[in-house]
């Protein structure tokens, strides 16, 4: 009896296996981390191959773990970091660099030579997003340009190119003998080459960024079986049936299923997902525009999408940079000892700003530092740049769709942190609402590889599936919110134009 799904959630930090029952609880989870890789300022690589052999590894760990086997496992789904861009030799299986990731700004002057013909936003109509380091596309022309021989290989056809989707599904499907070769309309989204309306590739555009076709996977819709798992893994003959960019996939995770219901995600950074269900809102105030979900041949969900750069790795840096912490949930403890910020706003921009300013000139500042200011402060401070953030995401949420969210649901390993969560149900002035499976992203990936497959009938069973677990209520004085909020906006000022 085939009683389980297992997600596949291929993260910026970790790759991880988690295996769900048919109420969408958790059975067992396997997880690894990998190796951050920082060769320059503002370069952030990961190797593929440690992340295809961590995605067998913790496979093995969650299957274990559950004391079951593949023929208990009825479908698997798939979420990834987007944006970040693998290139691989379809003859060897080998990468031609490492993972350049979403995180990375090495492309700044491809953008910007691809800008003086049109501005950034030469393609947002079409695509939905500004020209930005940010997205895939321009890691795709950065890795055929300064990799040695890559572009004679790619236009030979040699090379394909895949977000860490397309990577982990290829080498599951059987890599050289025969991978294959997908990738779904949330995942395609994020490269600023598919057209929001036809969820097809623009010639058009990748002539203009000289990335040949014939590297780029298909694209399929986020629910249904793409191929089974190879004889060299313990998954074999198991459908793979679902793949769900990780933000797309904690919305679906939330059953955020209908247009005006929405997420927000505290992870590495944050990102905040608005459905708008069939239509496709062309935002006004710094927002992206991106695919939400597609089951099969139903129609296609967008999304609106706030997307915060910096947010969990701000406290990694404060331990592994500053090292005024040991482990991340110690910064709340930090936090705690002072009474508040004291005067110090922290404000991340360590790959530039995203939402809602896409300010690729800005780089981190602290402000408002006197001789006062203890480490209490900067832990503060770094926490409440998330919450600030949050809300700069929020209006601009408000403002494009015309009504003011009344709640937040929020996931993601922050929304563990209690002090966090009451600061930005205080700034936000609405309630924030954590549900009781908070890995929402695993979830969401689960869920659109067990409805391909049956194990799921509807999004009414889904919607059955989500309890609450944790509400804050906002609780602070309207005065010292706006205060506070000036203040914020007034340090966002100080990081732009940092780079020469
Ligand atoms: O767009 C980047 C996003 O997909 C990364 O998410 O959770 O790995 O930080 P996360």
């Amino acid at each position: 009896m085939s009683d389980y799904v297992i997600a596949l959630d291929q993260g910026t930090t970790s790759t991880r296996a988690i295996i769900f029952d048919h109420s969408g609880s958790i059975v067992s989870t396997g997880q690894l981390e990998h190796e951050q890789i920082f060769p320059r300022a503002g370069w952030v690589e990961h190797d593929p191959i440690e992340i295809w052999n961590n995605t067998r590894e913790v496979i093995g760990q969650a299957l274990s773990k559950a004391n079951i086997t593949r023929h208990d496992i009825k479908a698997v789904g798939i979420t990834n970091q987007r944006e970040t861009a693998v290139v691989w030799d379809k003859t060897t299986g080998q990468p031609v660099y490492n993972a350049i990731v979403w995180q990375d700004t090495r492309t700044q002057s491809i953008v910007d030579r691809l800008a003086k013909d049109g501005g950034v936003e030469r393609y947002k109509s079409i695509v939905g997003l500004p020209l930005a380091t940010y997205f895939s596309g321009t890691k795709i022309v950065w890795i055929l340009e300064n990799v040695e021989g890559a572009r004679e290989k790619a236009e030979a056809g040699d090379l394909l190119f895949g977000t860490t989707d397309s990577w982990v599904l290829w080498n599951l499907t059987g890599g050289v003998e025969g991978g294959v070769h997908v990738t779904d309309v949330t995942n395609a989204s994020r490269t600023l080459f598919m057209d929001l309306e036809t969820l097809t590739w623009r010639d058009d555009i990748l002539a203009d960024f000289g990335v040949p076709k014939s590297m780029l996977p298909e694209i399929k819709s986020s629910s249904e079986v793409y191929g089974t798992v190879s004889a060299s893994s313990l998954l074999r003959e198991v459908p793979i049936a679902g793949i769900l960019g990780d933000q797309q996939a904690a919305t679906f995770g939330q059953a955020a299923f209908d247009a005006g219901e929405s997420k927000n995600t505290y992870g590495t950074g944050n990102f905040l997902i608005f459905n708008t269900g069939e239509e496709i809102v062309r935002s006004e105030n710094g927002l992206l525009t991106t695919v939400g979900y597609k089951l099969g041949d139903q129609p296609t969900h967008y999304a609106l999408e706030g997307s915060i750069a910096v947010t969990g790795s701000l406290i990694q840096w404060l331990r592994d940079n500053l090292g005024i912490i040991d482990s991340a949930p110690e910064v709340e403890t930090l936090a705690n000892t002072v009474e508040d910020n004291g005067g110090v706003y922290f404000v991340p921009a360590f790959s530039g700003l995203f939402a809602p300013y896409w300010r690729s000139d800005a780089r981190g500042a602290l402000v408002g530092m006197t001789r006062y200011v203890n480490k209490g402060h900067i832990a503060r401070a770094a926490l409440e740049a998330t919450a600030f953030q949050t809300r700069e995401v929020l209006d601009a949420v408000n403002a494009d769709s015309g009504v003011d969210l009344t709640e937040l649901k929020v996931d993601g390993g922050m929304t563990a942190n209690d002090a966090l969560m009451q600061f930005q149900a205080d700034i936000l002035n609405v309630p924030v609402i954590r549900p009781v499976v908070a890995e929402t992203t695993a979830l969401g990936a689960a869920y659109a590889a067990g409805l391909a497959v049956g194990f799921w009938e509807t999004l009414d069973d889904l919607r059955a599936n989500w309890q609450e677990s944790k509400r804050w209520e906002p609780n602070l004085d309207v005065i010292e919110r706006e205060r506070t909020l000036r203040l914020w906006k007034k340090a966002v000022t100080k990081t732009f134009d940092w780079v020469d």
